[in-house]
Order: C-alpha cells, then sequence, then structure tokens
C-alpha cells in the first residue's frame, strides 16, 4: 500500500504501513488449510481459506452459499497470481453469490476490470464493495466520483453490483454492503500523536522530513517529543485519494447510507450479511504493534460504522477485510470475520445460511 520513497528522515526511513500489517510472519491462532498441489483435494500454493472447510452438508435447494473474499490487489504484481488462482476455485466451486470486500485493485482501472473479469464464469450473483485502493486517484480525478459513479459503471460492465448502492435480497437472506472509511477513532491514543497528524495521514517522524508539513510540525512542536519523532509512516490514502470532504464527513456518509440499507431490508428478511472493506470493530484491530505501525490503527475502521450494524438486530455476519489479518470475533449479536488475504496468500469464507 505504502510506496514511500526510500529517502531517510533524521537517519530512519520513512517506511511502509500496511506490509507491516501483513500476518505472514505470523502465526495465526486458528487453523489455516495449508495447500499441497500434490494433493488434489488441497489448494495451490499461495492461495488459501481461512478456516476449514465445513462438512458437506450444503443443500442447494435449502441453503443460500455466499462466498466472500477479499484484498484481490490484482494491480500488484505478487497478488495477481494468487488471485487468479483464487478466482478459478471459486468459479469452479459457485455459490449463489460472491462478494468481493474491497481493495480489488488499485488506481489503474483497466486493472479492475481485468480482475472482475476473472470471476466471469462464476454462476451466482456478483457483488462488491470498493476498498480504499479502489479509491485512489492520478492527476485531476477525484475519489468520490470513482466511489459514486465510475466503480458502479465498470462493475456493471463486468457484471457485477456495488452492494453500497444495490444492497440485494436473496430469499430469506439480505446482503448489504459499504466500502466503511476511518474517522481515526481507533487510534491508538496511547501513542499521544496529535490528532492532525492522523488527518494529514503522516506520523510526526515522516512530517519532519517532508518540507510540506513544515507547518504541520511547528504548530505541534511542543506537543512532540522525541519518541513521536521516531515513528516515521505514512498513510498513503493522504497521497492517493482525493474526497472533496474529511475522513469524518465521508465515513459518516457512508455509514449513513448503510443504516438506510439495513432500515430497508430488514422488513424483508430473515437475516442480513454485511460486507465492508473497512474494519467495523476494534476488537478486530491488530493488537500490540510497534509504535510506526500502531499509527495505522487510525485508519482502519471506525466505531459508528459498528454501531451502525449493531443496531440491526437482523444482522448476524459482517466479513471486512482491509488490514490483511485474518480474525474472527463475536460482537453483541454479530459474527465479525476479517478474510485476512495477504498480497501473496488470497482467504475467502463460505457461509451457508
Ligand atoms: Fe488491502
Ligand atoms: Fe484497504
Amino acid at each position: 500500500m505504502f510506496l514511500g520513497p526510500d529517502k531517510r528522515a533524521n537517519g530512519r526511513a520513512s517506511e511502509s504501513i500496511s506490509l507491516a500489517w501483513e500476518p505472514s510472519h505470523l502465526s495465526v491462532s486458528r487453523a489455516i488449510v495449508k495447500q499441497d498441489p500434490r494433493k488434489s483435494f488441497c489448494f495451490p500454493p499461495g492461495v488459501r481459506r481461512v478456516f476449514p472447510a465445513r462438512p458437506a452438508r450444503y443443500n442447494p435447494r435449502t441453503t443460500m452459499k455466499i462466498v466472500i473474499t477479499a484484498d484481490l490487489h490484482y494491480d500488484i504484481l505478487r497478488s495477481r497470481e494468487p488471485a487468479r488462482r483464487a478466482a478459478e476455485i471459486l468459479c469452479r466451486a459457485g455459490g449463489d453469490a460472491l462478494v468481493l470486500a474491497g481493495d480489488t485493485a488499485g488506481a489503474d482501472l483497466d486493472r479492475l476490470r481485468e480482475a472482475l473479469t476473472l470471476f466471469a464464469d462464476f454462476p451466482g450473483r456478483k457483488l462488491m464493495v470498493p476498498g480504499n485502493h479502489c479509491l485512489w486517484c492520478a492527476g485531476d480525478e477525484n475519489s468520490l466520483d470513482r466511489y459514486e459513479r465510475v466503480l458502479p459503471a465498470l462493475a456493471e460492465e463486468c457484471g457485477f453490483s456495488v452492494l453500497d448502492f444495490h444492497p440485494v435480497q436473496l430469499g430469506a437472506v439480505g446482503l448489504a454492503g459499504s466500502i466503511g472509511w476511518y474517522d481515526y477513532s481507533f487510534r491508538d491514543e496511547s501513542l499521544g500523536i496529535p490528532l492532525p497528524f492522523y488527518a494529514a495521514k503522516v506520523a510526526p517522524g515522516a512530517a519532519a522530513y517532508y518540507q510540506e508539513y513544515a507547518e504541520l510540525i511547528d504548530e505541534h512542536r511542543d506537543r512532540l517529543n522525541d519518541e513521536h519523532l521516531e515513528i516515521s509512516s505514512r498513510w498513503m490514502d493522504g497521497v492517493r485519494v482525493s474526497l472533496g470532504m474529511s475522513d469524518e464527513q465521508f465515513a459518516r456518509r457512508v455509514e449513513d447510507r448503510l443504516a438506510g440499507q439495513l432500515a430497508d431490508l430488514a422488513p424483508r428478511v430473515e437475516k442480513i450479511v454485511a460486507v465492508v472493506h473497512h474494519l467495523p470493530f476494534v476488537e478486530l484491530v491488530p493488537q500490540g504493534r510497534p509504535p510506526r505501525f500502531a499509527f495505522a490503527a487510525a485508519f482502519m475502521g471506525a466505531r459508528r460504522l459498528g454501531e451502525v450494524l449493531l443496531a440491526c438486530p437482523k444482522v448476524t455476519h459482517v466479513y471486512c477485510g482491509h488490514s490483511h489479518w485474518p480474525d474472527r470475533r463475536t460482537v453483541g449479536h454479530i459474527q465479525a470475520v476479517n478474510i485476512g488475504s495477504t498480497y501473496t496468500e488470497k482467504r475467502w469464507e463460505t457461509l451457508e445460511l
């Protein structure tokens, strides 16, 4: 996600946040099915499923099968082959609906089109929510226009619809969705970094390096200490996303739209499955990270996103992506799952209701 310059601030490189959120070097507490290409029932290398497969009790006449994956990042070279292999498997497996939970590709719309075309043979409904990477822009482009006009049109061209704008009813099951966004409510308060640094999406150590943030540093110099200046990371949405409004405003806008979807679906269905890109619950934010990575917690999601979901008793399951960190929690009456695809290992979950 972060492709910062290979320069040094005060002798330290301004560095990637997102790569460090990837758990490839860490053990995950739950079982992950590792693939062995020599065994026909296994997935190929680079494709993993978050949780063990359920027993074969799927009855197509009575069961709704919804497949959710996330963070295919098809614009990133090392992500491309694992994404292709995952798509092949998911198309073969089929289901009533497939949902891509964001960050399918980045600024290059042709790559997004290619990624969606990988699912041409999927036999059920094809749905997606955009991720923050899908809102990355170049030049005069506007992320809000991308989100509300360009992406839905491109998705439709490829046989998908964007859940943010078109919630779906499949029998007694409703599917709602949103990109979600962040409002810094998940920020790690223990770091003591002043809020304006989060709004600028730059940690003090990186801000001290870049001339464009000289004013920000000057304004808050009295509140910064050496430890703050050791934190030299940036969140690249600050450079690549242009919404024309604050993050808090955009977060509220998409949360309100999701609340409207839930209010609309609830009287008509027995259960609602929600898919969001950003994290709806702070419980899903990776904990115990070093400060340079803990800075990124602010950009993981928003408390109000979870509150909107919890306010609807019909929401039984929520799926998200974004952190590249697989996790599963029960929050209130909701089963919350982070799919946890990384750049090199794609994961998915099949939900049968
Ligand atoms: Fe991602
Ligand atoms: Fe993301």
